[in-house]
């Protein structure tokens, strides 16, 4: 099965570049017989991804594929987030790329890419749709030795990360919801998952996954439970590539101060871009629901709602915001 997928994958690799190849040539880069390919060939099918068939030529993806490739990412990062990055590995699949780093990969500074994933995650035990080289799903690893209080605000502070990285890339209007959501035109472009490992209050690592809808096909999109919207959507015709390394470049930025200088510097950047101010809101605790106007948040990122004129804080766990107008 193993075996099948590095096939499937050396395939897809070949006829990213859109342009025609023989079956002859296609059964060369696996060493199978041109009649072996074909029955490869429908595995991509499956995968979402359109194989023509050129009579007397052979195959061709229609408008290529836009894979993810080490070798373009790595030229687009600074020379300081190169030195950040402990490792950098680009999977076919994965079930969840945070499951990888948190389970597989104990090293500082990595960072992982999946073209999929088979069980990608979401917040409040969600399940993350994850199709076949359509998006971006990426997670760093970091260490901490101040144990989890070092990362008060972290999932807000990556939302900033986030948005900074979609704005350099030429998004406008990018927002974000408390506590982590990336919103455009008030749909959901992405998430935020950080899962912690070791030692809660010593050393510990944190697993920072983000998911970010490139360009989402309409099946996969169709079972997601809430307005949606992918970078494509937003208007942005922009390689995963250079979305991974922009992601990349300021998610390490972030992670390298963040011990030293917590949440509050970046208070302001996240208020900048919070959706809902002043607005009426819902919000979610376990089984409670209750309503209030969203004031923004504290320099902790600490949830602040008025209800009778009284602001209340909130913070992290299982607090969900949903607007009274958007739901
Ligand atoms: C959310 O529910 O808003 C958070 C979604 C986070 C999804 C990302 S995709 C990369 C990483 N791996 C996972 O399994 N989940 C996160």
């Amino acid at each position: 099965m193993a075996h099948n997928r590095e096939d499937i994958y050396k395939l897809i690799k070949v006829l990213s570049d859109g342009n025609v190849h023989s079956g002859e040539s296609l059964g060369d880069v696996i060493g199978v017989t041109r009649a072996a390919v074909w029955k490869r060939l429908q595995r991509l099918q499956q995968l979402g991804l359109t194989v023509e068939s050129v009579r007397g030529q052979g195959y061709r993806l229609p408008g290529g594929c836009d894979l993810l490739d080490l070798d373009s990412i790595q030229p687009s990062l600074s020379r300081r987030a190169r030195s950040l990055v402990g490792v950098c590995k680009v999977f076919f699949e994965l079930p969840s790329t945070n499951e990888y780093l948190l389970r597989e990969t104990p090293v500082h500074g990595a960072v992982c890419l999946a073209e999929q994933q088979t069980a990608g995650r979401g917040r409040r035990g969600r399940v993350w749709s994850s199709p076949f080289a359509a998006n971006i799903y990426l997670s760093v690893r970091w260490h901490f030795n101040q144990g989890v209080q070092a990362l008060e605000g972290l999932s807000l502070a990556v939302g900033v990360a986030v948005a900074r990285a979609l704005e350099s890339l030429g998004l406008q209007a990018v927002q974000l919801k408390w506590p982590n959501d990336i919103l455009c035109n008030q749909k959901k472009l992405g998430g935020v998952l950080i899962e912690v490992g070791g030692d809660l209050n010593g050393d510990c690592a944190a697993i920072v996954g983000v998911g970010l809808n490139v360009a989402m096909p309409a099946e996969s999109g169709a079972a997601i439970g809430q307005p949606w919207t992918d970078l494509t959507g937003c208007g942005l015709k922009v390689s995963r590539n250079e979305v991974a390394a922009r992601l990349m470049e300021e998610l390490l930025s972030l992670l390298s101060g963040y011990q030293e200088m917590g949440f509050g510097p970046l208070r302001q950047a996240w208020m900048d871009r919070a959706a809902y101010v002043g607005e009426r809101v819902t919000v979610r605790a376990d089984k409670d629901s209750r309503e209030g106007v969203f004031c923004g948040i504290d320099e902790h990122g600490a949830l602040g709602f008025e209800v009778d004129g009284v602001v209340e804080w909130l913070s992290g766990g299982e607090v969900s915001v949903r607007s009274e107008v958007v739901k």
